[in-house]
């Protein structure tokens, strides 16, 4: 089929390459030229696993092409896909500006029917929304062109994003047109073999099961994050509870890890826009509201731990910081745990040396040159001269440690662990002062130097 998808971010380049790599005949639009340029060369702007070779691959074999011309991307797909962002508004809810923008851009030029496919995150009614402003721009151009608009939402995880796209669980699409189907059947066929992934649904109820899946995976983090901070007070470990909980299959292993808090281009802002939804519709969403600021509340924990194992003078030290993508597989650092930690840590006259697999070139696109930010080749040179260790992200390269190793290496012996990686009795007897999440700790004892 021919297919266009605008916006090459996570969502658009990972659709456009793998709708390519079962043989349809794709084109991806952006507005951003120097991301289509790179594109043009081969070059991969985010880091996604397989998705560079991927790329590269069905370029050469011209079923994957890049455009900033929107004429000949219109032009070009029966299906024209829209992934752009959707960022939060001032108050919360998701800013259709770009979707909108891309719903003018096919009015504007399409000259035969298209179906005109919501990828993107949007609030229940966008497709009504989409629709409206296509046939506004074709009445004002005076021409009557069919066109059809559904919703499809994508479930994809960065990190492991193709073979989510590939393999997910279910190809949800929101339409009440079974010409529709009929083309997103024929579309999604080649994912469709093992057994039947798609799920035709209406409209709204495609749109709001993106908005329900986030926040459910989003409530779960913040629900552990609750007990683990209840456990840290009552001198429980939340790891013996998670496993505790985690064997009812009523509740299961998946998701219900403690951690510093979730972060990414998803979660924090389809959380908020679905309790923004809510409050438009008369209704306060209680729990959506508690969900983000058990979660605003936990990216501070760090911080908090760091600065009292200091007795709240950290100006002047060096902390390591291992991981500033938000989560691993990734060099997304979009509204990342890392952040908050960092931002904190120079406020409070503290320098910042830091390592991550893949999110440093991103560090430094956010944060640029600073004299509080070292940036470093890898996790070993980043305790070098440090005065504590925080872990900020999964990574597997971080997940052994040599306690006795690190006590040598900070000038205070102290570790904040945000991931639950280490056990607190090897670091209890590497003499470590090890601050985990939920973990009974010795957070009220002063560190001594070492
Ligand atoms: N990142 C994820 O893991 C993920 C997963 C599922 C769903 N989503 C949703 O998918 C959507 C896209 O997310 P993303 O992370 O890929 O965003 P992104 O910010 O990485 O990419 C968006 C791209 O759209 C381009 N763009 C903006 N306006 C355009 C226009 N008028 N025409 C063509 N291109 C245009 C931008 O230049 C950019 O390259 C969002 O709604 C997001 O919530 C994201």
């Amino acid at each position: 089929m021919k297919i266009t998808v605008f916006g090459t971010g996570y969502v658009g380049l990972v659709t456009g390459t793998c709708l390519a790599d079962v043989g349809h005949d794709v084109i991806c639009m952006d507005v951003d030229a120097a991301k289509i340029e790179r594109l043009k060369q081969g070059e991969i702007p985010i880091f996604e696993p397989g998705l560079e070779s991927m790329v590269t691959r069905n370029v050469e074999a011209g079923r994957l092409n890049f455009t900033t011309d929107a004429r000949e991307a219109v032009a070009h797909g029966v299906l024209q896909f829209i992934a752009v962002g959707t960022p939060p508004d001032e108050d919360g809810s998701a800013d259709l500006k770009y979707v909108l923008a891309v719903a003018g851009t096919i009015g504007e030029h399409m000259d035969d029917y298209k179906v005109i496919i919501d990828k993107s995150t949007v609030p229940v009614g966008t497709a009504d929304r989409v629709h409206a402003r296509v046939a506004e721009v074709l009445k004002h151009r005076g021409v009557s062109v069919a066109f059809d608009v559904c919703s499809n939402p994508e479930f994809l995880k960065e990190g492991a994003a193709l073979e989510d796209f590939t393999r997910g669980a279910r190809i949800v699409v929101g339409t009440d047109s079974e010409a529709v189907r009929e083309r997103m059947r024929e579309c999604y066929a080649p994912y469709n073999r093992n057994h039947e992934k798609l799920m035709f649904m209406d409209v709204r109820a495609a749109e709001l099961t993106k908005y329900a899946a986030n926040a459910m995976l989003a409530t779960k983090i913040s629900f552990m994050n609750e007990i683990s901070n209840l456990a840290e007070r009552l001198g429980a470990d939340i790891e013996e509870v998670r496993r505790g909980i985690g064997s009812d299959p009523r509740i299961g292993y998946h998701f219900i890890y403690p951690g510093c808090g979730y972060g990414g281009s998803c979660f924090p802002k389809d959380v908020q826009a679905l309790a923004r939804t809510a409050s438009q519709v008369g209704y306060e969403a209680e729990l959506l509201t508690a969900v983000e600021s058990v979660n605003k509340r936990q990216k501070v924990t760090l911080f908090e731990k760091l600065s009292r194992a200091f007795d709240g003078d950290l100006a002047g030290k060096t902390i390591a910081v291992w991981g500033l993508a938000f989560k691993p597989n990734t060099d997304d650092m979009r509204d990342a745990p890392s952040r908050t930690l960092m931002e904190a840590l120079w406020a409070a006259g503290a320098k910042v040396q830091a390592y991550d697999p893949e999110a440093m070139k991103e560090c430094r696109r956010i944060y640029g040159e600073r004299d509080d930010l070292v940036l470093v080749a890898d996790r070993i040179q980043a305790v070098k001269g440090a005065d504590a260790l925080v872990v900020c992200t999964e990574w597997k390269e971080f997940r052994t440690l040599d306690g006795e190793w690190l006590k040598q290496q900070l000038a205070f012996p102290v570790v904040v662990d945000g991931r639950n990686l280490f056990e607190p009795s090897a670091m209890k007897s590497a003499c470590l002062m090890y601050y985990a999440v939920g973990r009974g700790d010795s957070m009220h004892q002063a560190p001594e130097a070492s």
